[in-house]
């Protein structure tokens, strides 16, 4: 399917509007949200996750079978947090590029890591068919444009044999297990985030953070559209019933 076909587009969830009334102000907004807020990210993602997000990031790579040699591409790679453990597992022998559609985001990566980084949407990837051994995209799935179209893309460039993990929060199935996430990450963090950083910026991307997982196409929506795009063996791991870990591959 082309990704500009709009009467058919897997978008991942539908409008919130909180933010914006349809769905052709959402890239906008995204990106201008995400380039306000790049500075603080770091800060609100650690405090969110008791410092403990590197930790898990490290270890769901581990559990996808990240190799030393490899050649991957994280995509929506924002500060550099999934790109970092990548660049320490896959050491002298492979390689990482960083990709993402905000700029200021990229600015923030650059500081701190010493890696290629390209300015694009994950989308329309500008890499040739099967230049990747491993794709990675960090709790970036609820921001794109369409999911057939990302997946399709991702086939594209991967090799075949490569494998592609995607990491993302899912709202818990259980009636407690929701409602406690909610009040958590709806009320207390994006609180933590305006008390902390001082911005209402990073305020509303908390809240929209939980807005769009709680509205996001379910688990087996995303794994429909992961074959649908040709990849195989898609499975989801789940961890303390809301890190969500979707692996796929694309058979040699
Ligand atoms: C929540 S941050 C995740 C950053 C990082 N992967 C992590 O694990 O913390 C989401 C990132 O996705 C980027 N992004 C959102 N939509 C995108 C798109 N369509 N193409 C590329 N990057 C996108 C944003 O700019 C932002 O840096």
């Amino acid at each position: 399917m082309a990704i500009h076909d709009k009467e058919k587009l897997a978008v991942p969830h539908p409008p919130l509007q909180e933010y914006y009334s349809e769905e052709a102000q959402r890239r906008k907004f995204v990106s201008e949200l995400f380039d306000k807020t790049a500075h603080h990210y770091d800060w609100v993602i650690r405090a969110m996750s008791f410092g403990s997000g590197n930790w898990y990031r490290n270890q769901a790579l581990l559990r996808a079978g990240l190799k030393p040699e490899m050649a991957v591409l994280d995509i929506a790679t924002g500060t550099g947090p999934v790109a970092q453990s990548i660049s320490r597992i896959v050491s002298g022998n492979g390689s990482v590029v960083g990709l993402d559609r905000s700029i200021n985001m990229l600015h923030e990566t650059a500081k701190h890591m010493h890696l290629p980084l390209v300015q694009a949407d994950a989308g329309v990837l500008p890499f040739p068919d099967q230049s990747f051994d491993f794709i990675t995209m960090g709790y970036a799935l609820r921001h794109v444009d369409d999911l057939h179209g990302l997946f399709s893309e991702y086939f594209r460039v991967l090799r075949p044999g490569g494998k592609i993990l995607l990491m993302e929060l899912t709202s818990p199935d259980s009636r407690l297990g929701f409602i406690l996430t909610k009040f958590y990450m709806r009320r207390i963090v994006p609180l933590i985030a305006r008390l902390g950083t001082g911005s209402k910026d990073a305020k509303t991307l908390m809240t929209y953070f939980w807005d769009t997982i709680e509205h996001c196409v379910r688990p087996d929506g995303i794994i429909e559209q992961m074959k649908l795009a040709g990849l195989e063996d898609v499975r989801r791991h789940k961890v303390l019933g809301i890190f969500s870990e979707y692996t796929g591959l694309r058979k040699a």
